[in-house]
């Protein structure tokens, strides 16, 4: 890593394992040497230290969206590609793109789903399909815990809450890769072309199971933003996909990393795990 203290700028390579393996020395070292810096590689402004970070989020001059104050040539944007129209065509409604109203619009319909005591319902299920995949490990006498354990226990657990059939989760996960791959530094031709045609397939799977539920709802979160309605204010059928799209990809990728991460935590720790738990459900039993 190196630092042009003039310009305030940094010199470092997100693709470099020894950063991404451990980015916090990285960091420490920014902090204190400038915490407001120009990140070369990225091509753009950054701020690490808590305050600055802190009051960027909050301040309502930032945000996600910018074409309501200026066009794409004033801001030296590039034109939108055709070869991403249907990868875009589903950002265009992301939770994660919008800001109020209509963010919050968005987020009304899909809260019931999050609030503790429909995740509690959850908890019987997801500790039988838990229980099932750890029994398997046995067999083998090792296990690669991310392939085996982190990656299908969320996606089966987000598919199921949506009302996306289980024999699907494979291809979900292989969309949900591709999909995510953009939001990752430095993309390339074949990436786009992956995650143009991942929205695409999974657009039109979306449609049919949609077209299902509005024949017969169930009692599961697709049938909920279907039937869902605010004096009139229904989601969009463009709503809809793009809404379950976010669901099942955010709903399993961060928590892929996090299983991950809080093994290896864990383990490298050497935490006491009897400990461990019996301080979460004290926690637990304090709130
Ligand atoms: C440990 C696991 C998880 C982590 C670390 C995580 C992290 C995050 C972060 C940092 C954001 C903000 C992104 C941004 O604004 O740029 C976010 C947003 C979001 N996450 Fe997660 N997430 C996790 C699990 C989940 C799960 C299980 C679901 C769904 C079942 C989910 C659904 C969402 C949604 C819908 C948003 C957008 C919210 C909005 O804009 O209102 N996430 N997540």
């Amino acid at each position: 890593m190196k630092f042009d203290r003039k310009t305030r700028s940094v010199d470092l390579n997100p693709r470099d394992p020894e950063f991404y393996g451990n980015p916090y020395p990285y960091y420490d070292a920014i902090r204190k040497e400038c915490p407001a810096f120009y990140w070369n590689d990225y091509g753009m402004w950054c701020f690490a230290g808590f305050d600055d970070v802190n009051r960027l989020l909050r301040d309502k001059c930032f945000g996600r969206q910018i074409l309501h104050v200026a066009t794409r040539e004033e801001l030296g944007m590039p034109a939108p590609r055709p070869q991403l129209a249907d990868f875009d065509a589903i950002e265009a409604h992301s939770l994660l793109e919008l800001e109020p109203p209509a963010h919050t619009r968005l987020r009304v319909m899909i809260n019931r789903a999050f609030v503790s005591r429909q995740v509690e319902k959850l908890r019987p299920d997801i500790e039988t399909l838990t229980h099932a995949t750890i029994d398997r490990f046995a067999e083998d006498g090792k296990v690669e815990l991310i392939k085996a354990f982190a990656e299908p226990i969320p996606v089966s657990v987000i598919a199921r809450m949506l009302g996306v059939p289980q024999e699907f989760n494979h291809q979900l996960l292989d969309w949900s890769h591709k999909m995510v791959r953009m939001y990752m530094f430095d993309t390339d031709d074949e990436i786009e072309r992956d995650a143009n045609g991942a929205a695409q397939e999974f657009a039109a799977c979306l449609t049919e199971l949609i077209a299902e539920r509005r024949r017969k709802p169930t009692d599961d979160l697709i049938s909920h933003m279907i039937t869902s309605d605010r004096g009139g204010d229904r989601l969009s059928e463009d709503e809809l996909i793009s809404t379950s799209v976010l669901l099942l990809n955010a709903g399993h990728e961060a928590t892929v990393h996090q299983t991950g991460n809080a093994v290896k935590a864990i383990l490298e720790n050497n935490l006491d795990h009897g400990s461990l738990f019996a301080d979460a459900a004290s926690t637990e039993a304090a709130i």
